[in-house]
């Protein structure tokens, strides 16, 4: 039989993150994409399976000094120190916009205590428009003097069942890669009730000006993304894979087709691109068209057939 004749011209690009479905695996990630508004000129929002808005807290946040911004080999470093507009200019001013995108609106929540994360997941849940919640756990907790979230599984594991128990929305906890076993960190989260996991967010790293003898960040630490970190990220991803139930959403340095694809084989169910969208804004269209071609050229009719389709041995 013709070879031709077999291949679907449109494989069938849609996922499901437990119970949030998305027409297909490419999402924004958080704090790279404002509120998807900014990009509205450069990218057709409604072809993204979805958009995660930068991450949300209670009262509104300047962030740090600048310098916030610094570039690195194969990546960057940000110390933005969580800028946002709270959660009440957010509902008024940058919702009526989200709901027009045509695709999946996911809001990124955080706080500086579990009870801060609890009200978020309640005020939220009220807002017609918003299809999922993620959790982003890489934060201080300021009662428990200031040791992250993200680092400790009984803090995320508490902060994932406050959060479950205000609300009906899907519940993606966003894991921190700056700890010993990330698998540990997963199961906490996985057993305490959340719908999916996304991982990674960036690992803290710093630059230094040697002819200055000054820091390249005023807050002297940032967080690391971009390419640079895109093996650190798959490999969490695949050991996370093995170790779970639930899907997970790939994150770190994705910038192309491949990059996705390499992520959905490690066990991913969708991926988010972040830094990618600052040096090229047309990144996750093409990534979405490049998946496609990926498929046909290996004769696959859907994109769940190539996840977690890892080979390994001989
Ligand atoms: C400028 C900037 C701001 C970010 N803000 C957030 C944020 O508000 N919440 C969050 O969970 N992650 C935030 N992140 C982390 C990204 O969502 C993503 O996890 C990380 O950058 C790794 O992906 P990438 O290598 O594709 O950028 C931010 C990253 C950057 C570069």
């Amino acid at each position: 039989m013709d070879n031709a004749m077999t291949i679907p011209s449109q494989p069938d690009l849609r996922v499901a993150l437990g119970p949030l479905a998305l027409a297909n695996p490419v999402m924004t990630a958080s704090g790279t994409f404002g509120y998807a508004a900014e990009f509205a000129n450069l990218v057709r929002l409604n072809r993204l399976g979805g958009v995660v808005v930068k991450g949300i807290s209670l009262e509104p946040r300047a962030g740090n000094p600048p310098p916030r911004i610094f570039e690195t080999a194969a990546g960057m470093l940000n110390a933005i120190g969580l800028e946002n507009v709270g959660v009440k200019r957010f509902i008024s001013d940058k919702m009526p916009h989200l709901r027009t995108c045509g695709c999946r609106i996911v809001v990124n929540i955080l706080g500086d205590s579990i009870d801060d994360y609890a009200a978020l997941a309640g005020h939220l849940s009220a807002v017609a428009g918003i299809d999922a919640l993620e959790v982003n756990i890489s934060c201080p907790n300021v009662k428990k003097g200031g040791v992250a979230f993200g680092t400790a599984p009984e803090m995320a594991a508490a902060v994932t069942r406050a959060v479950k128990q205000e609300t009906d929305l899907p519940v993606i906890v966003k894991l921190s890669p700056n700890v010993t076993d990330i698998v540990v960190m997963a199961r906490a989260v996985a057993e305490s009730g959340a719908d999916a996991l996304s991982l990674i967010n960036t690992l803290i790293g710093m630059g230094i000006d040697a002819r200055t003898r000054r820091p390249r960040l005023a807050n002297v630490i940032g967080g690391l993304s971009g390419p640079a970190i895109k093996p650190v990220a798959l490999r969490m991803v695949w050991q996370v894979a093995s170790a779970v139930s639930i899907p997970i959403i790939g994150i770190g340095g994705i910038g192309t087709a491949e990059d996705a694809i390499e992520f959905l084989l490690a066990g991913a169910t969708a991926v988010q691109v972040g830094t990618a969208n600052f040096y090229n804004p047309g990144a996750t269209e093409q990534i979405i068209d490049g998946i496609a071609d990926y498929l046909r050229q290996q004769g696959e009719s859907s994109v769940q057939a190539i996840i977690g389709g890892l080979r390994l041995g001989a």
